[in-house]
């Protein structure tokens, strides 16, 4: 694949590093990042499982100039914690854009808000990000995801581990296997994949196959990502890909048991995790999150749980979806869920 590479120079990639979030030699489970939905709050109760080994922050957006330490401390208020949330769950810092230079600063801005590791977005498929060159746009310029994947690498300190979250590709799934080696190349300590195009959107199928490949060739590890449903999934994705780490977005909200199912599985529950599923309680403690996070966040509360319940309800087996989106204020919420 190097050999073949139109672009005409490279870096050595450092060696793997132990890392608080992504031990090569250990199974890991990853809460995904999704924009609107896995804010602070989220992340928290997420954590409370005891199924994940860390989780990414939804995407924060490098456009033009470069994004000073106090956005890295608002977006992601952990960063002020160490880079755990209350429930000790670690949370990665993702950046998005196509500017190496400004995405390089960036970085180190967040390294001195407290990131300890950052991950760069290259599957965002919004069409206003992609217009304006980032996220999934980048999959038709694999020299260009090396080159942002390399800036970022060298304004880190060596111990901050970088990573790329990618797509199959653009509009077809072979593009992943030059993608994904020009991240290596960049100095990437991992990958995440989600199976499948950007023209693919969030439509399945999902294309687990080319993960093995990836995975096999360039010897990084590899995070297989995309419609990992119930446990029949993820043994069948576990199968395909080979993978011993994996990201779970949406099927963490729609059935919030499949993660401590699956880290059972994978031998690293916590010795307390319960797949036991009380919603109400889930809702009240998101609620108490939110509150302790303070007024910023805390106005979102109604339109998170109702975004969460819509997954639960499209793709779970929540069903009092249709009742619960009419509510006008939490303690309607409440109400309703009551009734
Ligand atoms: C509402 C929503 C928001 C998302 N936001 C992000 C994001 O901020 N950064 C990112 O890398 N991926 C984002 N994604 C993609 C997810 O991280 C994940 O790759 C995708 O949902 C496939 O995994 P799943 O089938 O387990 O949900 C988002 C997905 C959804 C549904």
């Amino acid at each position: 694949m190097n050999a073949k590479s139109p672009c005409n120079w490279r870096i050595q990639t450092g060696s793997l590093q132990l890392t608080r979030m992504l031990d090569p030699n250990r199974p890991a489970l990853v809460l995904a990042p999704m924009d609107g939905i896995t804010d602070a709050p989220m992340r928290a109760l997420q954590g409370l499982s005891g199924a994940f080994t860390y989780a990414v922050s939804e995407f924060i957006r490098v456009s033009g100039e470069p994004l000073p330490r106090k956005v890295f401390l608002r977006e992601v208020p952990e960063l002020a914690h160490g880079g755990l949330t209350p429930t000790g769950l670690p949370v990665q810092v993702q950046i998005l854009g196509g500017d190496p230079e400004p995405m390089s600063v960036s970085a180190a801005n967040a390294v001195r808000a407290g990131a300890t590791a950052i991950d760069i977005n290259f599957g965002c498929p919004a069409p206003t990000v992609n217009r304006n060159d980032g996220g999934a746009s980048l999959l038709r310029y694999p020299c260009r995801i090396r080159e942002i994947v390399a800036a970022v690498r060298e304004s880190v300190p060596a111990e901050i581990p970088v990573s790329a979250k990618l797509r199959l590709g653009w509009d077809t799934t072979d593009a992943i296997y030059e993608n994904a080696a020009m991240a290596a190349e960049g100095g990437a300590s991992w990958l995440t994949i989600h199976a499948r195009t950007r023209v693919q959107s969030y439509q399945p199928p999902v294309y687990w196959e080319p993960i093995r490949q990836v995975r096999e060739s360039l010897g990084l590890p590899v995070i297989a990502n995309g419609d990992i449903w119930t446990l029949d999934d993820f043994h069948r994705c576990r199968e395909i890909t080979g993978c011993q780490h994996f990201m779970l977005g949406r099927s963490a909200l729609a059935n919030p048991s499949l993660p401590v199912l699956i880290a059972k599985e994978l031998g690293i529950a916590r010795e307390d995790a319960s797949s036991e599923v009380d919603w109400e309680r889930l809702f009240r403690t998101l609620l108490a999150y939110a509150e302790a996070y303070g007024d910023r966040i805390k106005p979102r509360s109604l339109m998170r749980l109702k975004q969460w319940l819509k997954i639960a309800h499209n793709h779970g087996n929540f069903t009092q979806f249709n009742v619960l989106k009419h509510a006008e204020s939490v303690e309607q919420f409440f109400e309703l869920l009551a009734a």
